[in-house]
């Protein structure tokens, strides 16, 4: 048996159109650029990438609390943040053929890439990559809102609402996963880089001068996670930026960095924000944003940890990792995605071998009672190889057979979907065993 784990782009994304992970926003119409939109199978693995954050986050840690605040928020916010000047890309144009770049991808003096024409660059000027529209009856500089570009500062914005009515006590985060928006130019590479995107981020308010601490804490806890979700340790890699390459609010930043079918990326990044944020806010609020320390009765503005992992950007991750072709003896190919059984869409297949005496029927019974742990797909038609081969291409860990033993001795088949290994158990003992094979999964 040979292995193919090194995934094109194209073979994914066919993938996921063809299996319903993801599809090309507004199709129909010829696709919207920077967007897309996830199937039946897409919005299942998302969701459970978003769950297990989630629990990892605020579950797993007692001083974690979590926030679900407006995508759009005050204009002022995005001033005090720094949006309003600070976040733009340099950026030319092509006057021949009116293709826009950013300056920092293409080289100057080289010819426009779309039409070839020599000297057509315009100079680089800077382009704010917020999206703004306007709120309210009348159309004016006053009504402007945007679409918020990064969920932190809705976190920022409710410090002291959370610190007042939450018992916390510093150190603590505040987790919000949620909708944010970018104009991007290149918006190449799936669903790597687009418009409308998730992120995943924490802040953490601690007191100043335990920041390297805590920052310490957080690039360890963050790279741990990976290898709990089952991503293989050789895929990730630290990158610590450099003085050009650091945001406006950050004093030190490291991305965690994944091997994706492009190459390295950034997945997540891990920022000390200092008190950037808060001090500004206090600036630009007029109010008293301090943090009273019953402790020792000090009185500061807290500084930030924060982890900023993109959500869509990890479900990029998860599928390429996943992927793999198999060649089997006998020359055939399965393709089969390696879910962590925690957020693979579908847990359990429930197939009967046959429609006929009574096997169905013990085969929607077991079904109903798995479905009350797990997600369950029933499936009743087809070769019983072929159905596999399908759970396997959607990453089904676990595949469940009734055959015509189980009207005799109760016992059914268990199939993993990694080593293809089946094992003889009783009925009554699946859900337990596949709680128990959960628990224990370790990627092979
Ligand atoms: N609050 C800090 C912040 O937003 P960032 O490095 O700009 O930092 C954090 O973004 C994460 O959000 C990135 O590591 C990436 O995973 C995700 N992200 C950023 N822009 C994205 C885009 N256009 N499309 C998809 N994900 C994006």
């Amino acid at each position: 048996m040979s292995e193919n784990r090194d995934v094109s782009m194209e073979k994914l994304v066919s993938l996921c159109k063809r299996r319903g992970f993801v599809y090309q926003s507004s199709e129909i119409y010829g696709g919207l650029a920077g967007a897309w939109d996830y199937g039946p199978l897409g919005v299942e693995l998302k969701n459970r990438v978003k769950d297990y954050w989630w629990r990892e986050m605020t579950q797993l840690h007692d001083n974690i609390v979590g926030l679900d605040a407006a995508i759009m928020m005050h204009p002022r916010v995005w001033e005090a943040s720094g949006h309003v000047d600070n976040f733009s890309d340099p950026l030319v144009d092509c006057r021949q053929c009116k293709s826009r770049f950013r300056a920092d991808h293409v080289d100057l003096n080289a010819p426009c890439p779309t039409c070839g024409i020599s000297g057509s660059f315009t100079e680089p000027r800077d382009f704010n990559l917020m999206f703004s529209t306007h709120m309210g009856a009348v159309k004016d500089e006053g009504s402007i809102v945007y679409l918020r570009p990064e969920t932190a500062q809705g976190i920022f914005a409710n410090f002291k609402n959370v610190a007042q009515t939450s018992r916390v006590k510093i150190p603590f985060g505040i987790a919000q996963v949620g909708k944010a928006f970018r104009n991007e130019v290149t918006t190449k590479n799936f669903i790597f880089r687009t418009c409308e995107f998730e992120q995943m981020e924490m802040q953490y308010f601690v007191k100043p001068g335990e920041d390297e601490k805590w920052f310490e804490f957080w690039k360890n806890e963050r790279i741990k996670y990976y290898d709990k979700i089952g991503i293989r340790k050789e895929k990730l890699r630290f990158h610590r930026h450099g003085e050009g390459e650091l945001a406006h609010y950050a004093k030190d930043a490291f991305d965690i960095e994944y091997e994706f079918p492009m190459g390295w990326q950034e997945l997540e990044g891990i920022h000390s924000r200092t008190d950037f944020d808060l001090s500004r806010h206090a600036e630009f609020s007029g109010k008293d944003l301090t943090y009273l320390d019953d402790s020792d009765h000090s009185r500061f503005l807290p500084y930030v940890i924060e982890t900023s992992a993109g959500l869509t950007r990890s479900v990029l991750m998860v599928l390429s990792d996943a992927y793999e072709e198999e060649e089997l003896e006998g020359g055939d190919v399965r393709t089969v995605l390696h879910f962590h059984p925690l957020v693979a869409p579908v847990t359990v297949a429930v197939l009967p071998l046959v429609k006929k005496d009574g096997i169905a029927e013990l085969a929607q019974d077991l079904a109903a009672e798995l479905r009350e742990d797990y997600s369950v797909f029933y499936d009743q038609s087809g070769a019983i190889g072929r159905r596999y081969r399908r759970m396997d291409e959607i990453g089904t860990p676990f595949c469940v057979t009734i055959d015509y033993d189980t009207k005799e001795d109760g016992t059914v088949t268990l199939r993993f979907r990694d080593s293809m290994e089946q094992v003889r158990v009783p009925s009554t003992e699946v859900a337990a065993r596949i709680r128990e094979e959960i628990k224990n999964y370790r990627r092979v």
